[in-house]
């Protein structure tokens, strides 16, 4: 095997993201196609249990958790690596517990969210809980998000699902209170967009992986040439002949 400790940690996020994140959100999606069905049958008996509406929570619930640990797990390698290569233990220490209290406070604000019943204070721990996800992901640029390219961008794209999910997580009570459907239909509306959010995560998620080197590789790949502006763009230093 060429894989080394590095491309081990690389590769837990979609490791995580492929063999749990990806199955539940077919439960989800099931679940909300039968909880639809079900409620626009008009028949007396729907042959569709009563029990997909909230076994979809149930699950849209556990969902909203793994999306928000497998986009911090995402963030994660990039954070550790640049304080690393930053030296910013020794240099900001204030910095590394700055943000190691943004983790908890993200984690911290999830779990409340779960607990909250009140309107304001769902809205405040969602906000908190999503504040958390930018925060980090912005942090001293470490997280490469692709700026130029933001409209294929795996980090975008996987921080505004996270973020669609966190809200699905905060209006619960709304849809089920509402008799207007209103929120209903801002929750359906609003998680087609996640749906397709991801698929491109899927999409975008393996063309990184796909450009990112192994360990052993790198210092062969990162000497080869970026720079688009550069007559030599994509082009690698010739190999020495063979002996
Ligand atoms: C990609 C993810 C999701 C999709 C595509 C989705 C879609 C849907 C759809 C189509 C419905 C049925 C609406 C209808 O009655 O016409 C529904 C209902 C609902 N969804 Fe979601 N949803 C997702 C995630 C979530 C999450 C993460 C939560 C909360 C944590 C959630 C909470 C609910 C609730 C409470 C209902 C009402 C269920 C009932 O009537 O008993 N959903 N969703
Ligand atoms: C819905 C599922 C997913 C979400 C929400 C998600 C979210 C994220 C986020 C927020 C980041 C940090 C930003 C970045 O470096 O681009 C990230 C990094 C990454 N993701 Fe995903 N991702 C998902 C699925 C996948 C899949 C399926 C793959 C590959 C098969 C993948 C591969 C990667 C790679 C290679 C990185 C860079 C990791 C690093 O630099 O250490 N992701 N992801």
């Amino acid at each position: 095997m060429y894989l080394s400790h590095p491309d081990i940690v690389l590769l837990l996020h979609p490791i995580l993201a492929v063999t749990l994140l990806f199955p539940v959100l077919g439960l989800v999606v099931n679940r909300a196609w039968e909880t639809r069905r079900r409620r626009l049958d008009t028949s007396e008996k729907s042959k569709i249990p009563a029990s997909v509406g909230p076994d979809h929570l149930k699950l849209g619930e556990f969902f909203t958790a793994v999306v928000v640990g497998v986009s911090l797990l995402g963030m994660t390698r990039a954070i550790a690596n640049g304080i690393v290569t930053d030296q910013l233990w020794s240099k900001a220490p204030f910095q590394v517990v700055f943000i190691a209290l943004i983790y908890a406070a993200t984690l911290a604000s999830l779990v409340l969210l779960y607990k909250a019943r009140q309107r304001m204070w769902r809205g405040i721990f969602a906000s908190l809980t999503g504040m958390g996800l930018v925060i980090l992901g912005f942090f001293n640029n470490w997280v490469f998000r692709r700026d130029n390219e933001w409209y294929v961008s795996h980090f975008y794209f996987g921080l505004a699902a996270a973020l669609l999910m966190i809200f699905a997580l905060a209006i619960v009570q709304d849809i089920y209170r509402d008799r207007t459907n209103t929120w209903r239909k801002i929750h359906i509306a609003l998680n087609v967009i996640a749906l397709v959010l991801f698929v491109l995560q899927g999409i975008t998620g393996t063309r990184d992986l796909l450009e990112i080197p192994l360990d052993w590789q790198k210092s062969a790949v990162y000497s080869c040439n970026f720079d688009p502006n550069s007559p030599d763009f994509k082009t690698c230093p010739t190999p020495p002949a063979n002996k």
